[in-house]
């Protein structure tokens, strides 16, 4: 098999993106745009791929941690045909080979587009393939160029075009597939000699057309695939073409998305059979949703799990564990470390961090729980409280099955109650309660009589 390389041309700036960070970082529906071109194209069987880095390679390489890929450094950015020089090491040994070149800024194409472009480069024998678009507005692109029998001779960049060969509507997307051989050959023979002094990857293809190789134009079936993203605004018609996209999907495996418009479902989330999204539900990260849920609306998901009939209804919930057959919200926030176990409820204005919580166990109003182990049906009325931070250290709570915690309660840890203990409304506890009792911490109430003198309050 010859090997199927793919190079990421990534040295921008993008200054347009207005921006510190390097363009290809900014992220498309929860993905980095490179990471996203360099998914389409593993997908597409070009499972080597080069990422040529420039400004700020560093972070490039950071975010690419992990994903099995080589970096080359282009030190100046001398054009496009001096970038894909660069990676020439990466890829020459085999002349049989095909190389895929894709810019790190076209997160819209899918794999299916790439895979065609490798397929008609390999069943034709050609030495190129170019993907091309027909747009109303050419504008800034390279323009594809026929002879009077309608075969490519050349690309022509905006800079360098005539007024009649600017007026052809047929661009270079900037993605192409090369036969090793003819491009090694190609590259030599490119020069800077036009009007922005570059090296024009796109010049290789009047050197093979001239030298009697076939190249191939294939135009692409949807022009929005192709689409640069070189602002912010066209950032975020990207990100919603994606997002769009991945709400499709969804909808196919049989999720039910009420408004897909504004439900923002991240690439690598799952979500099961008849769960129902609601407007303004975003999941985010590793985000893994059960069958049957109805999350939303106003909810937030990051890296959550949640299982399957679950219920959330305006929960901020960012790396924890939610079970099944749960009621959350409205109102909820659900911090790091957290496990709710099933059939468990947690009402308005409620935050637990870092804890467990057990079936059935009910937190259903303006509660903080954090760093406590709650078991099976324990219920903690309105107002309570784990006081866990002496300022220096955490302690835990633990709090056993059927206990239930009075109104008002401050559990001072670290501090154990036992089980199916209760503790009076209003009480602070700072002792262990063994199992069944009732702890009561707080002052006992007296009635002062006649304590509202006649000439003092009385009108
Ligand atoms: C290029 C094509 C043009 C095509 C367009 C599609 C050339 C000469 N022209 O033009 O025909 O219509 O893409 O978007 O190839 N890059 C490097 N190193 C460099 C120069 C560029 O890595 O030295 C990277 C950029 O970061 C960018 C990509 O290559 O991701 C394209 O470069 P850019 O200068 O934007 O090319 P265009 O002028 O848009
Ligand atoms: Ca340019």
């Amino acid at each position: 098999m010859s090997e199927l390389t793919a190079v990421i041309l990534a040295a921008g700036q993008g200054t347009r993106m207005k921006s510190q960070f390097p363009k290809v970082l900014h992220r498309v529906c929860g993905v980095p745009m490179v990471e996203q071109v360099i998914r389409v194209v593993r997908q597409a069987e070009f499972k080597k791929c080069v990422v040529i880095t420039g400004f700020k390679e560093e972070l490039v390489r950071r975010e690419l941690e992990g994903k099995e890929v080589s970096f080359v450094h282009q030190q100046e950015q001398l054009g496009t045909g001096h970038a894909v020089i660069q990676a020439v090491p990466e890829f020459e040994k085999d002349r049989e080979g095909y190389v895929l070149v894709i810019c790190g800024d076209t997160p819209l194409l899918r794999a299916e587009t790439l895979a065609e472009l490798s397929r008609v480069c390999q069943e034709n024998d050609a030495a190129a393939t170019v993907l091309t678009a027909i747009l109303d507005n050419p504008f800034g692109y390279g323009r594809v160029l026929r002879d009077e029998n309608g075969n490519m001779t050349s690309i022509v960049e905006q800079k360098d075009g005539t007024p009649e060969q600017l007026a052809v509507h047929e661009i270079n997307t900037g993605t192409y597939v090369f036969k090793v051989g003819p491009l090694l050959d190609a590259l030599k023979r490119i020069d800077n000699k036009n009007a922005q002094g570059e090296y024009y990857l796109t010049d290789v293809f009047e050197i093979m057309i001239k030298d009697g190789l076939k190249v191939i134009p294939v135009a692409a079936k949807d022009a929005d695939e192709t689409m640069g993203v070189n602002s912010r605004i066209q950032l975020a018609a990207a990100d919603r073409i994606l997002r769009l996209r991945k709400a499709e999907e969804l909808m196919a495996q049989g999720v039910s998305i009420i408004n897909p418009e504004n439900t923002y479902v991240e690439q690598d989330v799952v979500v099961g059979q008849d769960t129902i999204l609601f407007p303004g539900t975003i999941l985010q990260g590793h985000t893994v949703v059960g069958k049957g849920c109805e999350i939303g609306p106003d909810t937030q998901l990051t890296n959550v799990t949640v299982g399957d009939e679950t219920r959330l209804n305006r929960v901020y919930a960012h790396e924890c564990t939610i079970g099944s057959f749960d009621e959350i919200g409205p109102f909820v926030h659900l911090r790091p470390d957290t496990v709710l176990h099933d059939h468990i409820k947690i009402g308005n204005f409620v935050e637990v961090k870092n804890s467990t919580v057990g079936d059935g166990t009910k937190l259903p109003h303006l509660i903080y729980c954090g760093d406590s182990d709650l078991g099976k049906n324990v219920n903690f009325g309105c107002g309570t409280v784990t006081v866990n931070f002496d300022g220096k250290n955490k302690h835990r709570c633990t709090v056993d099955d059927h206990a239930f915690i009075g109104c008002n309660t401050n559990l001072v840890a670290p501090v154990h109650i036992g089980e199916r203990a209760f503790t009076a409304a209003g009480s602070t506890i700072t002792k262990d309660v063994p199992a069944e009792a009732l702890s009561v911490a707080r002052a006992r109430q007296t009635n002062i009589k006649g304590w509202v003198k006649e000439d003092t309050y009385k009108d």
